[in-house]
């Protein structure tokens, strides 16, 4: 850590102090402060998190903030706080950040690193982040890495979520193992450094096509570094943040993540989604698509277990699913 980074450190501080600091200010925060009120984040978290508010009104608050302070505008844009505009006549410097509720990111040490921004109300982009910088590779970093880990390595379990919104839910109700990536699907580098500290993880995504398909890779890229994976399922179109507020953290407990599957096993319940099953015909579908699926998976011992599964489920005979198997194993060919 040279000189130069020492100080893009400090003025990430500053900046995430000075955005707190504006949020908790009786006018200017007044507005941000309603709006997490109304989201139920309260004061407590509010501190935990630092989380900020860049006010609409002033498009070079923070600027000024900082240069006051001897940090160059230069310095400042190769961390992302800054924006230059430059025309034939002159350049402008202005805040990427204005009108928006700050979240700060940190690395594993607990030193910010970059800022989410979520806009107050529904204006594109709903989030803003900062660009990636000497000190942020968003594909290294996880949002709450250094808050969470001591509990991620005492439970052995991490719960990976979408959204800081749905990290901070969870963490004001009580979870503490709970990680989000920063609006990219899961890397490598991510993974790698969730298995330093667990075996055991819970994708948590939002009950949507994105948050599907967004677990099963998530899945497969965990599965590489050796990790166990489940899946925590929410009722459709919701997400962990809305579902905690409305039904609390220990229904989440119990019928989120105590019902979290595996990634197969999830498979098959979005399968049958496309079923109706009181309808004897649908029924037949599902159970011959059912298998088709269950035929593709790489070990006979997990055939096995997922055709068991369904003979349970639909009280057949196990022999029975296994002569099918076979009949459209030999029709295949
Ligand atoms: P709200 O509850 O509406 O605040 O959002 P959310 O936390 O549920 O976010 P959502 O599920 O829409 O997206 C999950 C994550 O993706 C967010 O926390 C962001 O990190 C990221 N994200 C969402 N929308 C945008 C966007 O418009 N631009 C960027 N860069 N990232 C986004
Ligand atoms: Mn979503
Ligand atoms: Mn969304
Ligand atoms: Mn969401
Ligand atoms: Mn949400």
């Amino acid at each position: 850590e040279n000189e130069e980074q020492k100080k893009m450190f400090h003025a990430m501080d500053l900046a995430a102090r000075f955005y707190h600091h504006l949020l908790l200010h009786e006018k200017h925060g007044r507005i941000a402060r309603q709006y997490l009120e109304k989201r139920q984040v309260h004061i407590e978290t509010i501190k935990e998190f630092q989380i900020g508010f860049a006010p609409p009104s002033d498009r070079d608050l923070l600027l000024r903030f900082l240069t006051r302070r001897q940090f160059s505008v230069d310095l400042l844009e190769r961390i992302g706080l800054v924006i230059t505009r430059t025309s034939s006549f002159q350049n402008t410097s202005f805040d990427r950040f204005r009108g928006r509720i700050i979240f700060p990111i940190h690395d594993s040490q607990g030193r910010v690193i970059a800022f989410g921004g979520r806009s107050l109300g529904s204006q594109e982009p709903r989030y803003l982040n900062s660009p990636e910088s000497p000190l942020f590779y968003k594909g290294n970093h996880l949002f709450n890495l250094h808050r969470a880990r001591k509990s991620v390595r005492k439970k052995q379990q991490a719960i990976i979520f979408e959204g800081y919104m749905d990290v901070i839910a969870a963490w004001q109700a009580g979870i503490h193992t709970c990680l989000a990536t920063l609006g990219t699907a899961l890397t490598e580098q991510q993974a790698k450094v969730i298995r330093r500290n667990t075996e055991s993880v819970i994708l948590c995504y939002d009950a949507d096509r994105a948050g599907l398909s967004a677990a099963e890779r998530g899945s497969e890229v965990l599965k590489r570094v050796d990790c166990t994976v489940k899946i925590a399922q929410m009722p459709e179109k919701m997400d962990p943040d809305d579902y905690i507020r409305r039904y609390g953290a220990s229904q989440f407990q119990e019928e989120v993540l105590a019902g979290a599957q595996t990634l197969t096993a999830f498979k098959l319940e979005m399968l049958k989604k496309n079923y109706h099953l009181q309808d004897e015909d649908d029924r037949i579908k599902y159970l011959t698509a059912a298998i088709d699926f269950i035929s593709e998976l790489p070990l006979i011992i997990e055939q096995d277990h997922y055709l068991r599964r369904i003979a349970d489920e639909f009280q057949m005979p196990l022999d029975v699913l296994k002569a099918e198997q076979r009949r459209m194993k030999r029709r295949k060919k």
